[in-house]
């Protein structure tokens, strides 16, 4: 079993990889999480030699991050079309490359920056490789606050068993957007396009965490070496 250590080492190695495919003077999208950390301070050192690309970043931490290591940092309303977006997610399926993403709880402005990109690669270790989406973790589904209650029992009737995100106060999270997090244990998902409509035509959900048909590629760091898997 893949030690912690062990899982931040294929991590780094999947962020150098995504650095291959960075050029310069691009529009970068930044994730959030600790893959996509690896890969913006990986870019800072680049940056530091010379490099010249412009951040968007998906959080505030990741914005914080990127600046207090020169990276040049703006947003979607300067620059709504970006040419790639590198970013970490909490599980992959094989056949599809689609996601679950926001366990780290930015999931809303990483899919506002990932389809606002050209091109979204994914970066992750072998850990995060599923056949089926659900199987390890929870989909979280970014909610309002208003009758947050109610949102939760529409949710549950669709098969899911929702439980509102705390934060480290003790008080329910509250995201970039200023919405809750309901994590949403399903059974491994057949269809997760499906699964995604359903939750989207809940009244009060914002955005979901599956990430549907939107990662190109997935760099894949294993014991192995790295994967690249390419979306057909
Ligand atoms: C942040 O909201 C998430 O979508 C992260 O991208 C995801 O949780 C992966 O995080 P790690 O790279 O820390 O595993």
């Amino acid at each position: 079993m893949a030690t912690v250590q062990n899982k931040d080492i294929q991590k780094k190695e999947a962020a150098l990889k995504a650095l291959e495919f960075v050029k310069d003077g691009m529009l970068l999208g930044l994730g959030t999480g600790s893959t996509a950390t690896f890969f913006v301070e990986a870019l800072g050192e680049r940056v530091k030699a010379g490099l010249n690309v412009i951040g968007v970043p998906t959080s505030e931490r990741t914005g914080q991050l990127a600046t207090s290591l020169g990276i040049k940092v703006s947003d979607l309303s300067t620059y709504p079309r970006l040419d790639l977006t590198v970013d970490g997610a909490d599980e992959v399926e094989l056949d599809s490359l689609n996601l679950i993403k926001g366990l780290g709880g930015a999931l809303l402005r990483e899919k506002i920056v990932a389809k606002s990109s050209k091109r979204m690669i994914v970066i992750v270790d072998e850990s995060k490789l599923v056949t089926k989406l659900a199987s390890h973790v929870p989909v979280p589904v970014e909610i309002v606050p208003f009758g947050f209650e109610s949102t939760l029992g529409r949710i549950t009737t669709l098969g899911g068993a929702p439980r509102l995100r705390p934060g480290e106060d003790g008080k329910p999270y509250v995201t970039d957007g200023g919405h809750y997090i309901a994590d949403c244990a399903f059974k491994p998902i057949d269809d997760g396009r499906e699964l995604s409509q359903q939750l989207k035509l809940v009244v009060g959900v914002v955005e979901t965490g599956l990430f549907i048909g939107i990662a190109k590629s997935v760099i894949v760091a294993k014991s192995t070496g790295i994967e690249v898997l390419t979306r057909k």
